[in-house]
This record gives C-alpha cells, structure tokens and sequence, in this order.
C-alpha cells in the first residue's frame, strides 16, 4: 500500500504553529519531533491564554502546565501535570518518556525534574493574565491577598470556573507512516490548585497508535477522562470506523455524560482526518506535504439532545 503523505492535524488554536512541524516532516523528519516542535510554539505564544507562557493560572494565580506526547510506533508515552515555572511542558513530557523510567511526573516532582534536565524556565503568569485574575478574584469578592490566607478554596472555585478550558492538539503522521500525538494546555482556568485535566492522561485527552491513528480532546478533561475518549476513538479506527464516525461518536458519548463544551481531532494512518464538537463554530486545521499553507474547517457539530444520545448536523 502507498505510504501516507506526510499530515499534522490541530485544533483550530494550533493552525499558525503547523509549519514548524512541515518543516520537519518535509525533509523526511519523525511525527514525533513535529508535533513536539508544533506544540512548542504554541506554549511560547502569549496571545494563547490556554496553554503555556499566558496561559490562565489556578484560583491562587500560579499556571500549572499539562502535557503528553505519544509515540504510535513505540507505545512509549511521556507526560507532565501542575508543572510550574517552564516554558515547555511538552518537552519535559518527552524527557520523561525518553530519559526516565516512568511515564507520569507531577507537581513539584515535574519541576523539580525539568530543572535537572535544564529545561528552560518561565515565568508563565503575564501581565496580562495576571489582570483577567485579579479580575475574576474581584467577581468572586476575592484579592490576590485575601484568597492566599483563605483557609478553603473551594467555596471561592465555584465562582471562579466557567468554560474556560482552552488546549492545543498536535496529530502527525509522517512519510514512514509513523504517527504521534501531543496535547499542552494550561488547563481549567481558575481551578483547584492541583486540578489535572485529560490532557497529559494517556487515552483520555490523547492517545495514538501507528497500525490505526490519533485522537486528541480540547473541551472538558473531566468528560474525556470519564470516557476514556481518544483511547476509544482510536480503538473505534481499529475496528474500521472512518475518522468523521469516529469523531462523531466520541462527541456522542461526551454530551451523554454532560452539556459541557468538548471537541477532539481524530487522524488516521492513511492520513484522512475530521474533528467534531458539541459547540457552534469551532473549527480544526490541518497541513499536509505539498500544501502552501494551513487549512481550517468547520468541525462537525454533535449537538447534545433531550433525548438520549445525541444528534448530528453538520
Ligand atoms: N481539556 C483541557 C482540560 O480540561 O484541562
């Protein structure tokens, strides 16, 4: 069978970073150094207050950092949560999977392990950022001082979290037919200091396999960690199921579980791809070799009915 031309798929967010992962998959360059390289500009892009520098921090102002790679041929994984202090998460990621012996480190252990490998620090808190927190602190009838001496947070959470839950999605397959995947996000704004999404859980927020392909989530971790979503969508691949159902049905069984704001991007081996949402006017980008530029689409609307199940319109 022809092998595959070389595709990186994104949620819409990530359709400027696409050409910095062509440049490597062009000169017959691995998925998982252009998805890691995709994601890495997006994580030092401050205009992006969903992942890395700019990012929005937790209710007590600190951006905790979320991310995973995953490696389709190897089945090596890498991930981080609640890292602090550095620029890019998807790179300690890829240091865990490739220069420890564990898959997972979080917290002050993923910091204290990305300044042992000398990864770049940051100060991730903009001003910008800084201001939307205060801000959301003031709507809360909270300060930066008051909620650092509050004994309980949680009463001040509920205020504080809405559907801010932005993260980027990097799907590559490359000329090999070699496909990886990574997810970075500075997750729920606002949230619970400690508060892991599904992005750096390995089936739930990301997951590939090189035989069948890659699916990524942006939206609601909670939901996609419920459903084990991008483990299930790729094993729905597997059984034969084009991208589009694919992508269909984990939308499908997300709005089953809640009304909450959840997409994924779903990329075969042979390279066709579809994204789909239960939210008006969200759109996914995709670049392949021989395209000047990136494209973007609408992806597929799921809405979520009264009824059991849900019903799709494009
Ligand atoms: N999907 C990103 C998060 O929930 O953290």
């Amino acid at each position: 069978m022809p092998r595959p031309l070389a595709t990186i798929v994104a949620s819409g967010n990530g359709a400027n970073a696409l050409a910095a992962g062509m440049r490597i998959l062009a000169r017959g360059g691995a998925a998982l150094d252009a998805v890691e390289a995709c994601a890495k500009v997006v994580e030092a892009d401050p205009a992006d207050t969903s992942v890395g520098r700019g990012g929005k921090p937790n209710v007590l102002g600190q951006v905790e950092l979320d991310a995973s790679i995953v490696d389709g041929t190897t089945h090596r994984t890498g991930a981080v949560a609640a890292l602090t202090g550095y620029l890019h998460p998807i790179s300690v990621a890829r240091a865990v999977m490739e220069r420890t012996p564990h898959v997972f480190i979080v917290g002050q252990g993923a910091a204290r392990f990305a300044g042992e490998i000398g990864a770049e620090r940051a100060r991730n808190l903009t001003p910008s950022t800084r201001a939307l927190w205060v801000e959301k602190l003031r709507e809360a009838g909270e300060t930066p001082a008051t909620i650092r001496r509050r004994a309980r947070l949680l009463p001040v959470v509920r205020k504080t979290v809405g559907e801010e839950r932005g993260t980027v999605n990097f799907l590559a397959v490359d000329a090999k037919g070699n496909v990886a995947s990574a997810v970075t996000t500075s997750g729920w704004a606002y949230k619970y200091p400690g508060r892991v999404g599904d992005s750096p859980v390995i089936g739930a927020g990301n997951f590939c396999d090189s035989r069948y392909g890659a699916a990524a989530c942006t939206g609601f971790g909670e939901l996609a960690i419920r459903g084990v979503t991008a483990k299930t969508a790729v094993d729905r691949l597997a059984q034969g199921m084009p991208a589009d159902m694919a992508a269909r049905a984990a939308i499908g069984d997300a709005n089953a579980l809640d009304d909450a704001a959840f997409n994924i991007v779903v990329l075969t081996a042979r390279g066709v791809h579809a994204a789909a949402t239960n939210r008006e006017g969200r759109r996914y980008a995709w670049l392949t070799a021989g395209m000047r530029e990136p494209l973007t689409a609408p992806r597929i609307l799921v809405r979520r009915s009264r009824a059991r199940g849900a019903r799709a319109s494009r």
